[in-house]
């Protein structure tokens, strides 16, 4: 059977430079020979997430175009659009429990956290609904979303077992080969909710002073001295940005003391900002009113692909329906 790829994000703001490292690049690489369905999850957005739910859609589908992904080849749209997903979960529903969810490190980490609703509770199952109505293989996600495709296939086993057919196939994560990328906060994983972020649109002024905030190796005594690069969240991020080569000269000056932390800085500052012009640049060659009429068409595709595929289902499950 043919390879369908799918992922999805939630509409929560601008994207940063963990995601380019790890999920567009990705994105990127596999639209060249194939189509991907992008999911903007709205419906995985908590009650406060969603007032700025529109606003964040656009700034979402912008970013995805200002990166190089092809907003038009590939089917990015919105998940509260598709009517057939929330009749998919509802029916998926019947085959995870309670308690094997409440054990999934994600929803067990949420749980220890926070008061989750019932809506966070349910995403694993929602998540299950995008990529199982798509009829989707193959789904390029960061690793923290491996329990969530572990429930996938958990329902999917559970149902073909239950009609003793195969109803759905099995998913597999293709994951990116970065490893999870730090904030600028240097301890926590870079991320929105952490607001410890490089946005991939960030203004000049801004990313200088992002840049100058950076911890170096506090250990070093004057600028001179011998360093220890680990100790550095900027060469984290050189390491992004640079070539391997490159890289380790930088390493190799850094602990002689012959790079000072202010020169490891201006190197940074000027490959990060290299990349940022481009997507600047790009942006400017769409306007709003063209990625809200895109995603209208996309979300048009996507509902009749999940139409045809709902009637499968449920000719293949039928007494339950
Ligand atoms: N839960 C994912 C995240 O927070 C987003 C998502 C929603 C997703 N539906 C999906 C990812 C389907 C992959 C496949 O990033």
């Amino acid at each position: 059977m043919r390879n369908i790829f799918l992922t999805g994000e939630r509409p929560t703001g601008n994207l940063h430079i963990g995601h380019l490292f790890g999920t567009i690049k990705k994105r990127i690489k596999i639209q060249r020979k194939n189509k991907i369905f992008i999911i903007i999850a709205d419906n995985q957005l908590n009650k406060n997430e969603k007032k700025k739910k529109k606003k964040n859609i656009i700034k979402l589908m912008m970013d995805y175009f200002s990166t190089g992904i092809n907003i038009k080849k590939n089917c990015i749209f919105l998940q509260s659009k598709i009517k057939e997903l929330l009749e998919l979960s509802c029916f998926l529903s019947n085959f995870i429990n309670v308690n094997t969810l409440k054990r999934n490190p994600i929803i067990k980490n949420n749980i220890s956290d926070r008061n989750i609703s019932c809506n966070e509770f349910f995403y694993p199952i929602s998540q299950s609904s995008d990529i199982l109505l798509f009829n989707a293989n193959l789904i390029p996600v960061g690793k923290d979303q491996l329990p969530m495709l572990e429930i996938t296939n958990k329902i999917v086993r559970n149902i073909n077992i239950f009609f003793k057919k195969e109803i759905f196939r099995k998913c597999k994560a293709l994951l990116s080969k970065n490893k999870k990328i730090i904030g600028i906060d240097g301890t926590k994983k870079m991320s929105k909710t952490q607001n410890n972020t490089i946005p991939i649109n960030c203004k000049k002024e801004k990313l200088i002073k992002i840049i100058r905030k950076l911890k170096t190796d506090h250990k070093k005594k004057t600028i001179y001295s011998p360093g220890n690069y680990k100790n550095s969240v900027v060469f984290n991020y050189l390491k992004l940005f640079s070539k391997n080569e490159e890289y380790r000269l930088y390493k190799k000056d850094y602990k002689k003391g012959k790079l000072s932390d202010i020169k490891t800085k201006e190197i940074l500052f000027l490959k990060i900002w290299r990349k940022i012009k481009i997507f600047r640049k790009r942006r400017k060659e769409i306007k709003k009113k063209q990625v809200k009429k895109i995603l209208k068409i996309n979300n048009k595709k996507a509902r009749s692909i999940s139409k045809k595929r709902i009637s499968l289902i449920k000719k293949n499950t039928s007494f339950f329906f």
